[in-house]
């Protein structure tokens, strides 16, 4: 690239799951000389964002901090705009990259928009169809797409719903989940411990593992206690162990810790290490969760996943059979739960849908249309003269 300079992105993460999913591409910019990565976290999660970074190996260039305990929609909006906003405003960038469906990616578009930055949406096209459901993300993630340049679909379905809504078809571009690169990585280097102990009073089952998490805003509250209760009657009647790492939120401490908080069949953890997370996917027969994230990485490493939902906007895995959305009526969750563990040809079929959320390639996508549509930027536009002493054309 003699001649031409980098093409300056600015990559925003806020949160746990964002900055699983940008690592491979942090990890890809950093080491391809078309780009000048600039990594900004905005702190929306504070331990359990520094504990994926540090286990992935990224490093933030600037680090706001704007998560407040129990935070309010509303006020986590308005602290992201605005310290985004000084973000954006100071850096010259070429583009700026979002991811998903958070608070932080929507002010992130927003802040790229209103500073004239074209703006990539990583992960879009996902809907779950219901406009509250899952709250808020699903219409964070609708008007991320009004706001976006580049619309970086993992998946055709994801692509056609864009298309559906009005979304030029050259603005669009499927590239897999960077998910599923991030745990190609993880594997090749060696997943972590799993929290499957063999000690300790929740060991010694004769039952199935299983991992269960529960964070999501539209659950929280009775709804939340009720699918902790299923699964404790679950876990007796098939006398299986279950591991639940807690997601830092208070509401989600408030409405699973009366009902598991000393329940002999679970063995509650802080949030783990995503290497040790990952270990223990790995080392379950079942996950039980409400994460999106888990439910992209449950069939990626051949456990079947049950989703405590009423919808999803990833009905890859359930179409392709390696996922049931099963809701989050507590009957429902346990009838459905004990049937699939009672049928162990079935849980045998489940692990072995081809993995439906991508090939390990998606980063690798994202930089090549990019770069493509950045295109050559010569040193001349921002170093007047400097074009003609490297020796390349004005
Ligand atoms: C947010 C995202 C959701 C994502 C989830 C990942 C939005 C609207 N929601 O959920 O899409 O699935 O993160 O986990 O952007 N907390 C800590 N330490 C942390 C993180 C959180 O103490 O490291 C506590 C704080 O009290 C905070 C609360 O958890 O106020 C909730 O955090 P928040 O990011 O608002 O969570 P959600 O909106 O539930
Ligand atoms: N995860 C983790 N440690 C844990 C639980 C989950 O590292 O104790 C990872 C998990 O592997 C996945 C991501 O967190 O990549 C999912 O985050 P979360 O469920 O909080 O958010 P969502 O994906 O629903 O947006």
């Amino acid at each position: 690239m003699t001649g031409q300079r980098a093409h300056r992105v600015l990559l925003v993460i806020g949160t746990r799951p964002e900055a699983v999913k940008f690592a491979p591409l942090v990890r890809a910019m950093t080491a391809d000389h078309r780009f000048d990565p600039v990594v900004v976290t905005t702190g929306q999660h504070r331990e359990m964002l520094d504990q994926v970074l540090s286990a992935l190996d990224v490093v933030p260039d600037v680090r706001l901090d704007v998560m407040r305990e129990r935070q309010d929609l509303h006020r986590l909006t308005s602290r992201l705009s605005a310290e985004l906003g000084t973000v954006v405003t100071g850096g010259a960038f070429d583009a700026l990259v979002v991811q998903g469906d958070t608070t932080t990616a929507l002010c992130g578009a927003l802040a790229g928009f209103y500073a004239g930055i074209p703006v990539a949406h990583v992960e879009a096209g996902l809907r779950s169809g219901v406009p509250t459901d899952p709250f808020p993300e699903e219409q964070n993630r609708r008007l991320v797409s009004r706001l976006a340049r580049w619309h970086l679909a993992p998946t055709l379905p994801a692509g056609t719903n864009l298309l559906r809504e009005g979304i030029c078809a050259d603005d669009i571009e499927i590239t897999g989940n960077t998910v599923v690169d991030n745990l190609l990585w993880v594997v090749g280097r060696g997943l972590g411990r799993s929290a499957f102990g063999d000690g300790g009073p929740a060991r010694a089952r004769s039952g199935p593992r299983i991992v269960l998490t529960l964070h999501r805003r539209e659950n929280q509250g009775p709804v939340m206690a009720r699918l902790a209760r299923a699964v404790a009657q679950v876990a007796e009647e098939c006398d299986a162990e279950v591991v639940l790492p807690l997601h830092r939120s208070p509401a989600v401490r408030d409405a699973v810790l009366p009902v598991l908080g000393e329940h002999p069949h679970v063995r509650l953890t802080e949030p783990l290490d995503y290497l040790d997370f990952t270990a223990t996917l790995a080392a379950a027969d079942l996950a039980l969760t409400d994460s999106g994230g888990v439910q992209e990485e449950a069939p990626s490493l051949d456990v079947p996943v049950l989703v405590l939902r009423n919808t999803t906007e990833r009905m890859e895995a359930v179409r392709a059979g390696a996922a049931l959305l099963v809701g989050t009526d507590p009957q429902e969750v346990r009838r459905r739960t004990l049937d699939l563990l009672a049928d162990p040809e079935r849980v045998q079929r489940m692990r072995s849908v081809p993995n439906p959320f991508g090939d390990g390639r998606a980063a690798e996508r994202i930089l090549e249309r990019l770069a493509r549509d950045l295109g050559p930027r010569a040193v001349a536009r921002e170093v007047p003269g400097a074009a003609t002493l490297a020796g390349s054309p004005p």
